[in-house]
């Protein structure tokens, strides 16, 4: 049979889109979870001291337990994912607020026997800039990002609390 390129063009592109994204692993050794922007949303936040819009997700794992709320503590397997763009004003309607620059995307990875050293149950990993750079300069990067988040230590170390989805009445 004779291939046309056309078909050989097909071909190595949806072998292209299949391929693993390329991200250098964080300095503690985490993988990026190169599938996160296709998990669901726990909830949005703004900072408006430093003008950032950010969305908590959730891995299939962590949505069951937001939407259970079994939170406290997380189980085994859930990954919490913050997403975090610059602000703007929504092009066409000045007064609502949009995300333009991508900012950076970090995680919380639960699992309670693994994580037992740093003292959360949780491993900890940020990428930086839209090419994805692993934060931090050695494996202890995690001690920035739990220093900040002691005052929540009593809630699994996680400061968000699910969003409501209220349930569809049948
Ligand atoms: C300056 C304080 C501070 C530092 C440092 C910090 N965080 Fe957070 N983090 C927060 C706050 C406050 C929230 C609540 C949501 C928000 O920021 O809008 C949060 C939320 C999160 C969330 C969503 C789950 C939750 O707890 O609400 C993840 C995931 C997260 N941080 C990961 C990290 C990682 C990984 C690091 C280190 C690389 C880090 N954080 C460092 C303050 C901090």
């Amino acid at each position: 049979m004779r291939i046309t390129p056309v078909l050989i063009t097909l071909a190595l592109s949806s072998v292209a889109q299949a391929a693993p994204v390329d991200i250098p692993a964080s300095p503690n050794g985490i993988a990026f979870p190169a599938d996160y922007a296709d998990w669901r949303v726990i909830s949005i936040s703004h900072r408006v001291d430093n003008h950032t819009l950010r969305m908590i997700l959730g891995n299939d794992v962590a949505i069951k337990a937001a939407r259970n709320g079994q939170t406290n503590p997380w189980p085994d397997g859930a990954i919490l994912g913050k997403v975090v763009w610059k602000e703007a004003a929504e092009v066409n309607w000045p007064t609502a607020i949009a995300p333009k620059a991508f900012v950076h995307a970090e995680f919380m990875f639960r699992d309670s026997k693994k994580w037992t050293e740093n003292g959360t149950g949780w491993g900890w990993a940020r990428w930086k800039g839209a090419d994805y750079t692993p934060y931090g300069e050695n494996a202890k990067i995690e001690q920035e990002c739990i220093a900040c988040h002691t005052p929540v230590k009593g809630r699994n170390w996680v400061f968000t609390t699910p969003a409501a989805f209220p349930a569809v009445v049948k």
